[in-house]
C-alpha cells in the first residue's frame, strides 16, 4: 500500500509528525532519560512499560511488544488500514495528499474509488428494494427466518427482484460505466448482453472495518442453486481477507473475544439476538490473513461452526490456522445435535448461547480423536491413548498436563506415568528430525547472546549513537537484522525502515531498534566494540565446532584431516585474541 504514495511525501509527512504528540493525544507521557513512557494502551499494565522514543520516532511496549511509528500507532488504535491512518494523521499535520489519493475529480479517481462508491449506491440501491413491493419476498423470507424490520435495517440487509439489470441500469444512469460495474462484480456481460449479478436473493452487505462497503453475499430463497453467491474477487474484495460484519466489530469497544462463524446468516442471527462480536468467513475456509485480522482486535476467538460432520473438520483446520498463527487464544463452542448456530440460539436464544461452555483447542481435539474409536475395546483405548498423547506434547504448563492426564487415565485405563512416558515419547520425535544435525546445544544457547549483541548494534545504530562506518551489514546473521541494518546504513530513519517493512516484521524490528543501550558517544563506540566482539567469537566457535565434527568423521582423508586440524589450530589462536 505504502508503494502507492511516494517516498518523498511519506518522508515529508513524517518530517510534520512528532510521535510524542501523536501519542498524547491518547496516552498521557511522563519523560524519563531519553524516553518517554506511559500506560500501554494496547494491554491491561498498572506500571509503565509502553516506551516512546522521540530521536527514532517510534514507540515500543516492552510488555506486549506492540512496536512502529506514529502511523503503526494510529493503525493499531482507530483500527485503520495503513492508508486510512495515513490520510488522518496527513490531516492533523494540514500535508495534503498526493492528487491520485483522495481528492481529485472523476477521471483521476483510482478504480478502487469507483468500485467503493458503487458498491455503496448498490447496497443502497438493494436495501431500499426491501421495503419495496418487488422485495417483498424476501423480506418475507427474513420474518420467516426469526428477524424483524430492525434488524433487517441494522444489517441493511437488502431484496433483488426478478428483474435482470435493474441495478446495473440504476447505476449506468448514475454515470458508472458497464466496464467499472463488471470491475465491480455488480454486473456480469454474456452475449453482448450485461445482467446483474444477483437476482432474486436476499443480499447481506459485506462491510468493512472502515466502513466502505467490500462487496456482497447473495442467498437464494428457497431452493435456488448455488445457496449463497457471493461477490468475486475485485480491486476491493478478496474473499479470503475480509470478515462478515467487522463493521460492527469496530464499534464494539471492550470485547475481550470475537465469535467465529461460518454463516452470513449465523452471524446475523446470533447478533439479533444480543450476542456481541459474531463475524464470520466470506465463503471459504478461515485463512491466516483471517486469522491475523481477528487478533488486530481480540486476544481470543471462538470457534462456533455447525455442530456437523463437515463443521467438525472445518473446526479444527481453524485451530491448526489460528495455532499457527499464535499470540491468540482459541476456545471452541460445541453446538449439540449436529446444530448450527443459527438454529441453536434461535431454539435456546440468548441465555442458551451464555450457557455453553467454550471448549479448550486440546479437549476439542480429544474429543475429536475418540471419533470412530470403539473405546469400550482395548485396541480402540489403546489407539485413542497414542493420538490424545501426541496431542498432549503441546502442552505446556505441566499442571494443565496433569490434569489431561488424569482424565486420560480415567478414559483408558492406562497408568499416568505410562502415558507420561508416551508424551515424552511423542516430544522426543520432534527435537531429533526439526534440529539441523550436529547442531550442538552450546551454540544454540549463545545465539541468544549474538541477537542480543546484533540487536544492540541495531539501537545504537538508530539512535545515531555509532558511525555508519562502525559496522557493516555482514555483521548479521539472521535476515531481519540484515535487512535492518542494511536500511539504517544506507541512511534511512528508523521510522521509514520500520513503515517499509511488512506487518509480521514489524514487532521484532520495533523490539530490537528498542534496546536500552549506553548513553553517551564514547560509551556507546565502547558497546558497539563489544557487541561485535560477541558476535565475530560466537562465529569463529561455530566454524569450530564445524570443524571439529568434520575431523572426528570416520573414514576421512589424510590430506582433508591436514588442512582441518591446520584451520583449527589458527582459528584457535584467533579465538584467543578476540
Ligand atoms: P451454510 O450453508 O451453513 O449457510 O453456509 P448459512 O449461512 O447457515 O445459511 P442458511 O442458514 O442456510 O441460510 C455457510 C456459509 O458458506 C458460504 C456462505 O458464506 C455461507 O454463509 N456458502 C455456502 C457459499 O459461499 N456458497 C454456498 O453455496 C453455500
Ligand atoms: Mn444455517
Amino acid at each position: 500500500m505504502a508503494a502507492r504514495l511516494s517516498d518523498a511525501w511519506l518522508d515529508e509527512l513524517r518530517s510534520r509528525l512528532n510521535i510524542v504528540d501523536v501519542v498524547s493525544e491518547y496516552v498521557p507521557l511522563k519523560q524519563k532519560g531519553r524516553r518517554y513512557w506511559g500506560l500501554c494502551p494496547f494491554h491491561n499494565e498498572k506500571s509503565a512499560s509502553f516506551s516512546v522514543d522521540a530521536d527514532a520516532q517510534m514507540f515500543y511496549c516492552f510488555g506486549c511488544h506492540k512496536g512502529g511509528t506514529a502511523i503503526h500507532f494510529v493503525m493499531e488504535l482507530e483500527r485503520m488500514e495503513f492508508i486510512d491512518a495515513v490520510k488522518l494523521l496527513a490531516e492533523r499535520a494540514r500535508l495534503e495528499l498526493p492528487r491520485d489519493q483522495g481528492g481529485g475529480s472523476g477521471a483521476s479517481r483510482t478504480l478502487k474509488e469507483r468500485v467503493y462508491e458503487a458498491n455503496q449506491l448498490a447496497a443502497r440501491f438493494y436495501h431500499d428494494a426491501i421495503w419495496q413491493s418487488g422485495g417483498a419476498h424476501a423480506l418475507a423470507y427474513l420474518h420467516k427466518r426469526g428477524l424483524d424490520d430492525a434488524d433487517v435495517r441494522r444489517f441493511g440487509l437488502g431484496a433483488t427482484g426478478a428483474s435482470w439489470d435493474a441495478l446495473t441500469e440504476h447505476l449506468i444512469a448514475k454515470g458508472f460505466s458497464e466496464e467499472e460495474l463488471i470491475q465491480a462484480g455488480l454486473t456480469v456481460s454474456k452475449n453482448g448482453r450485461r445482467y446483474d449479478m444477483f437476482r432474486e436473493r436476499v443480499i447481506f452487505p459485506i462491510i468493512s472495518a472502515q466502513n466502505r462497503v467490500l462487496g456482497f453475499g447473495g442467498r437464494a430463497m428457497g431452493d435456488g442453486t448455488p445457496k449463497y453467491l457471493n461477490t468475486a474477487d475485485t480491486p476491493v474484495f478478496n474473499k479470503r481477507q475480509g470478515l462478515y460484519a467487522m463493521n460492527m466489530v469496530r464499534n464494539e469497544r471492550g470485547l475481550k473475544r470475537l465469535v467465529l462463524v461460518e454463516g452470513y446468516m449465523d452471524v446475523v442471527s446470533l447478533r439479533a439476538r444480543g450476542v456481541e462480536g459474531v463475524v464470520a468467513t466470506l465463503g471459504t475456509a478461515l485463512t491466516s490473513e483471517q486469522a491475523r485480522l481477528i487478533k488486530r482486535y481480540v486476544p481470543e476467538v471462538w470457534v462456533a461452526y455447525d455442530g456437523d460432520g463437515a463443521g467438525r473438520q472445518a473446526i479444527l483446520r481453524a485451530l491448526d490456522i489460528i495455532a499457527e498463527l499464535g499470540g491468540i487464544k482459541a476456545r471452541v463452542l460445541n453446538f449439540p445435535n449436529g446444530q448450527d448456530p443459527d438454529d441453536f440460539v434461535r431454539e435456546r436464544g440468548l441465555e442458551g448461547f451464555h450457557s455453553l461452555k467454550p471448549m479448550d483447542p486440546i479437549d476439542y481435539r480429544m474429543q475429536r480423536a475418540a471419533d470412530g474409536l470403539d473405546l469400550s475395546t482395548q485396541e480402540g483405548r489403546t489407539e485413542y491413548a497414542i493420538v490424545c498423547c501426541n496431542l498432549l506434547k503441546a502442552v505446556d504448563s505441566p499442571v494443565e498436563l496433569d490434569g489431561y492426564l488424569d482424565r486420560l487415565r480415567v478414559e483408558t485405563g492406562f497408568e499416568k506415568d505410562v502415558l507420561m512416558r508416551q508424551v515424552g515419547a511423542a516430544v522426543r520425535q520432534i527435537p531429533q528430525s526439526a534440529a539441523p544435525r550436529g547442531a550442538p546445544r552450546r551454540v544454540v544457547a549463545k545465539l541468544n547472546e549474538v541477537d542480543k549483541a546484533q540487536h544492540e548494534l541495531l539501537a545504537l545504530l538508530a539512535g545515531r549513537m555509532i558511525e555508519p562506518s562502525t559496522v557493516s551489514e555482514r555483521d548479521f546473521d539472521d535476515p531481519l537484522s540484515r535487512k535492518l541494518a542494511g536500511l539504517l546504513l544506507s541512511g534511512i530513519p528508523p521510522a521509514a525502515a520500520l513503515d517499509a517493512l511488512p506487518e509480521e516484521e514489524r514487532a521484532a524490528a520495533a523490539q530490537a531498534l528498542s534496546l536500552e543501550v549506553m548513553p553517551d558517544e564514547r560509551n556507546a563506540l565502547d558497546a558497539a566494540e563489544e557487541c561485535l566482539k560477541v558476535i565475530r567469537r560466537a562465529r569463529m566457535e561455530d566454524e569450530l565446532e564445524r570443524l571439529t565434527q568434520e575431523v572426528a568423521l570416520p573414514g576421512i582423508a589424510p590430506e582433508r584431516k591436514m588442512e582441518l586440524l591446520t584451520k583449527i589450530t589458527e582459528l584457535t589462536k584467533a579465538k584467543g585474541m578476540a
